[in-house]
């Protein structure tokens, strides 16, 4: 069976392509900075909770819940945009994955009411409990940027759909060596990101533990995945890396300049500057980002070119989300506001 006629037809746009490109490097880059606050910081806490010291663990629960429900809303944004240029793909893996797929709700459920239980009775618990409780609801975690990582390399093999036809049920992308540093690629740049966070909640509370602490994780982290990613580049198809040696240029600068800004993020975790380290870390992200959008272009490239699909050029829409997303903004902006003088008016 030819793979290309699994593929659905695309749908015509309503504005240029690359408007919604943009919209979905950006705001994935804004989930994946969240997710890693999340994820990363809950892991060091649960570390350092097992070795007997459960003040990063305690601190760091208390600001779980908020930073699960921003991580979700972070990702609301890039999965619209992702289903307008490329659901045709997105689409097929989530079906292709089924039931794996619709139980990262159940997941995220569970974790959620795991970390407002932490919080709220965290008093009230026994240790033991309280560490199980914290495990299991960052097991929920992993199992649901696990199925991310599975759909969006599901999502470019067309070729490896027809499996399908040969499995009962729905199935993972775990035929995919590209999977592996891919996913732990995620987690370990997660660990280094969650250090930086708890650093930063040091410098907040004039801890000067909590700084040292995350910011040596930071740099540890940020070091491994240094290797990490490039397991990730070589296991990628070998013309996919000759691109980012040279072959396509614009990739190969996107890359330059991830390797660059993960340079100068290295350099302040060492000189534990962690107000500095944030804009690296944020540019590092950005770069990165763009250069994963590199390789689902490549991947997709014998399949599909995003240029082909046509444009209806109906820009009244996109107008008032642009409208909208302008007095959004400005609304947040003016609600923190409010939010810092009452806590300074609290303190
Ligand atoms: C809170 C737990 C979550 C974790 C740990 C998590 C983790 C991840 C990871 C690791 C990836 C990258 C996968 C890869 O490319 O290999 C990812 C991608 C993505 N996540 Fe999340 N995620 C979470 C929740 C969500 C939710 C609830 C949504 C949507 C409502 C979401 C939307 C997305 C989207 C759209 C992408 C792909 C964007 C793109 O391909 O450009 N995530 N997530």
């Amino acid at each position: 069976m030819n793979p290309a006629s699994l593929i659905p037809l695309a749908e015509p746009l309503p504005i240029h392509w690359a408007w919604f490109d943009v919209l979905l490097i950006v705001t994935f880059t804004a989930h994946v900075l969240f997710m890693n606050a999340l994820v990363g910081s809950a892991i060091i806490g649960l570390w350092r909770a097992m070795r007997g010291d459960g003040s990063v663990a305690h601190d760091v629960g208390m600001k779980l819940p908020p930073l699960l429900a921003l991580t979700i809303n972070m990702g609301v944004a890039p999965l619209l945009f992702l289903q307008v240029n490329y659901g045709h793909f997105d689409y097929v893996s989530s079906v292709l994955m089924g039931g794996w797929w619709l139980a990262v709700i159940a997941a995220l459920m569970f974790s959620y009411y795991g970390f407002y239980t932490y919080k709220f009775r965290y008093e009230s618990m026994g240790q033991t409990s309280r560490n199980v409780l914290y495990a299991a609801s960052l097991a929920g975690l992993l199992y649901v940027g696990f199925m991310f990582s599975n759909n969006m390399t599901l999502m470019l093999r067309p070729d490896a759909w027809t499996e399908y036809f040969t499995t009962i049920g729905s199935f993972l992308n775990t035929s995919d060596r590209v999977l592996y540093p891919r996913f732990l690629h995620f987690m370990v740049g997660a660990i280094a990101i969650g250090g930086l966070f708890i650093s930063l909640l040091g410098q907040w509370r004039k801890n000067d533990e909590f700084v040292d602490v995350g910011m040596v994780w930071f740099t540890r982290a940020t070091l491994i995945n240094v290797g990490v990613g490039f397991w990730f580049l070589m296991a990628l198809p070998s013309g996919m890396i000759l691109n980012f040696l040279g072959s396509n240029l614009p990739a190969t600068m996107t890359i330059i300049a991830s390797l660059v800004a993960a340079g100068m993020l290295l350099s302040a975790g060492f000189r534990k500057h962690p107000t500095q380290a944030v804009t690296w870390a944020v540019l590092t992200v950005f770069f990165m980002t763009c250069t994963r959008h590199w390789v689902r272009t490549f991947y997709l490239d014998p399949w599909f070119r995003i240029e082909t699909t046509p444009v209806t050029n109906q820009y009244s829409s996109f107008y008032l989300f642009l409208g909208f997303l302008v007095v959004g903004l400005a609304g947040i902006g003016y609600m923190l506001k409010l939010y810092f003088k009452s806590r300074e008016g609290r303190a």
